[in-house]
């Protein structure tokens, strides 16, 4: 077994043990990956001011994120087909979350249901949803969410057409894999990922397959996301959300101070700033060079979060630094997740706050909450 030390060691092990059609699909982003790229290269541009001879003793990484306590300003991010990096890998990683003290997002596409996760974990998760045609399927997911006592509802913003995924069509991507050769072949490779998978009955979307109207195959589901997809969102729907919902509501997506001032002006508690992992508009800034200039617009009138290509607490320390009151992991979590199931989860968790506490004391804090655009050195010329 390799010593685990940082998230790319994760990675690499994720890499060799989950089936190569899910991992890309975790892996990789849209057309050229130039945003997927930018999302992780342009953190190392910023770099950090040391401080000597500053009581560095009682450091805290609590803070609260929508009015939430957590035990660092990190958040699992919704991920689609996660139980696919892992047998029952939705529960394993709200179970991990819990433990921790951080939140959960339970993707709509997920693979365990909003009902596997309230029943295999006591803290309230969050739910996420994207904008669908069905507008009584989302009030019924909706609803299930609140029976389940979701404590947030995390609304996507940037997926009403879907950005191409080269290695995706490449690979053929079903979930369950369909039987080909080349998938056979593959499966053949991962032992621990097929014995897990004989070992649980949640092998497709849990939220969806007998839910959503004429959704009870895989064939089916695949014609239904298809359609229903809406591309017709606007701010008025997000209004529409926010009353059906009542309870609070991050809005996750928002490149652009434009939209930033919108979805402050919509009541929202949170904002993303987020290029979905680099996965939609490719050639789309990072996040993290995005980041700045919407804190600074809107900072002061709804909390402003980011994702996209957090690999390590470093990361996190930049993100609050440029005005990020969370954050929120995906690939990070899925690495651990497909590496050492709800283990892997609860290690990368670790490996993070490790990595924050201490660089948060290179740079002479002791509270997370009093980090702020001073800890980074001006860019050089
Ligand atoms: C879904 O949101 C995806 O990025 O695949």
């Amino acid at each position: 077994m390799p010593v685990i030390t940082c998230i790319e060691d994760l990675r690499v092990l994720a890499e060799r043990r989950v089936p190569r059609m899910f991992y890309d699909y975790a892996d990789s982003g849209s057309w050229t990956e130039s945003t997927y790229r930018a999302n992780e290269a342009d953190f190392r541009a910023f770099k950090l001011r040391q401080r000597v001879a500053v009581n560095m003793e009682g450091r805290t990484l609590r803070t609260t994120m929508a009015g939430q306590e957590v035990a660092m300003p990190v958040a699992i991010a919704p991920t689609g087909l996660t139980g696919m990096q892992h047998a029952d890998g939705e529960i394993l990683g709200a179970r991990a979350a819990e433990k921790f003290g951080i939140p959960f997002t339970l993707s709509t596409m997920s693979i365990c249901s909003i009902e596997d996760i309230a029943a295999h974990t006591q803290a309230p998760f969050w739910f996420q949803l994207y904008w669908m045609r069905d507008r009584d399927f989302m009030e019924r997911l909706m609803d299930r969410a609140k029976a389940a006592r979701c404590s947030a509802l995390v609304l996507t913003l940037d997926l009403q057409v879907l950005g191409q995924r080269h290695k995706d069509i490449k690979n053929g991507m079903t979930a369950p894999p369909k039987p080909t050769l080349a998938n056979i072949l593959n499966l053949m490779t991962k032992p621990r990922w097929c014995l897990g998978m004989l070992g649980t009955r949640r092998h497709s979307f849990g939220n969806l397959v007998g839910h959503a109207k004429g959704v009870s195959d895989m064939s089916s589901l695949s014609a239904w996301t298809k359609e229903q997809f809406d591309p017709r969102l606007d701010w008025s729907d997000v209004e529409w959300i926010k009353k059906q919902w009542g309870g609070r509501l991050i809005l996750k997506g928002v490149m652009d101070v434009e939209d930033a001032r919108l979805a402050a002006d919509s009541g929202a508690d949170a904002l993303v700033v987020s290029n979905h992992g680099g996965r939609q508009l490719d050639g789309a800034p990072s996040s993290i060079a995005a980041l700045p200039e919407i804190a600074d617009a809107v900072g002061s009138r709804i909390e402003v979060w980011m994702d996209g290509g957090i690999r390590s607490g470093q990361d996190v320390l930049k993100a609050v630094a440029l005005g990020a009151k969370g954050t929120m992991i995906g690939r990070a979590f899925l690495y651990g997740l497909g590496a050492m199931g709800e283990a892997g989860v609860s290690k990368a968790l670790e490996l993070i706050r490790h990595e924050l506490d201490i660089t948060m004391a290179f740079t002479g804090h002791t509270d997370i909450r009093t980090v702020d655009r001073r800890i980074l050195l001006p860019a050089r010329a």
